[in-house]
């Protein structure tokens, strides 16, 4: 079997923009892809050559995005396949898992990008709301990330990249458990770096600051907001670079610091 870095090798400068350090097969499925960072992520892969497979609920928004991919430049060789799931299903996954590998012809990239962020008030604590943010955020991460790793482990090679968020970094008091599900992605996503480095897998854990997509509209004026195309963009570079964490764009990673080193009796007071 060979690892990623054996073939890494062969990916030559000028090679059109296969992942370094990943294999040269070029076989995607991206989960959270009807919108937003999913959605740009899937053109800029399909534009790149790339054959995707992107999943998410909304059917129709699939269907327009297929249509997109399908104008882009012949040249590339890039192609798209959608599937509506719902990953609250997550005993489907391996079954959808399976078909879609099938489709693909193999899997060398996972990106699971699917969450939801309702608006809770401060004074809220709807157990149902919090489930279903915990089915999909973390939950969801969980059942395909389990998937892509029992074929990567056995494979020896692929990359899963996980969306995550700065929000994860500390428990707020705006959004309890959109911050609690984003923290345990981290933590499952580096612990299946941790297991799955031993055989060539790669997981790269990303922590996107504020975005430009369904998620953060209408919430006024954001700080340092970049279009859901320069996140997809600059994911794609932290995946090239096999980072094992990446802010984006990279200078939230000093806000991160900063936010971690306050002390908790004054986290406290912050009304963040
Ligand atoms: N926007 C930001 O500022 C920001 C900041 C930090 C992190 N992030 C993270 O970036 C990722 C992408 O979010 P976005 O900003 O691009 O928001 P978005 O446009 O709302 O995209 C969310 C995606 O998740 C999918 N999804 C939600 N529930 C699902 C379910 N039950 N089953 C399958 N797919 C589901 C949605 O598709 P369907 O509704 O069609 O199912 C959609 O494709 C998320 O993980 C988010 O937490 C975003």
């Amino acid at each position: 079997m060979t690892s990623v870095s054996a073939i890494s090798e062969r990916v030559r400068p000028g090679e059109p923009a296969a992942f370094r350090g990943a294999p040269p097969g070029k076989r995607a499925i991206v989960v959270g892809a009807s919108s937003g960072i999913g959605a740009a992520l899937v053109e800029r892969l399909v534009g790149e050559g790339w054959q995707v497979a992107a999943v998410a609920r909304r059917a129709e928004l699939l269907a327009q995005l297929a249509r997109r991919c399908a104008e882009l430049p012949r040249a590339s060789g890039g192609g798209i396949v959608v599937r509506a799931h719902d990953v609250v299903d997550a005993h489907e996954v391996p079954g959808v898992f399976e078909a879609l590998a099938r489709e693909l012809g193999g899997v060398d990239l996972v990106i699971y990008g699917a969450a939801i962020m309702p608006k809770i008030a401060r004074d809220e604590y709807d157990t149902t709301k919090d489930l279903e943010q915990l089915a999909v955020n973390l939950a969801g991460c969980i059942a395909w990330g389990n998937a892509a790793a029992r074929l990567f482990q056995t494979q020896r090679h692929g990359m899963l990249v996980g969306i995550s968020s700065i929000a994860g970094e500390r428990g707020r008091k705006g959004n309890p458990v959109y911050n609690a599900t984003k923290a345990g992605m981290n933590t499952y996503l580096e612990a299946l770096r941790n297991r799955l480095s031993e055989c060539g897998v790669h997981v790269c854990t990303v922590k996107p600051g504020f975005v430009a997509t369904d998620m953060t509209a209408g919430m006024g004026k954001l700080l340092w907001l970049i279009s859901a195309d320069e996140a997809a963009r600059q994911i794609l570079v932290a995946a090239r670079a096999r980072a094992n964490e990446r802010f984006v764009p990279r200078r939230w990673w000093l806000v991160a610091t900063v936010i971690k080193s306050i002390p908790r009796f004054l986290f406290k007071k912050l009304n963040v």
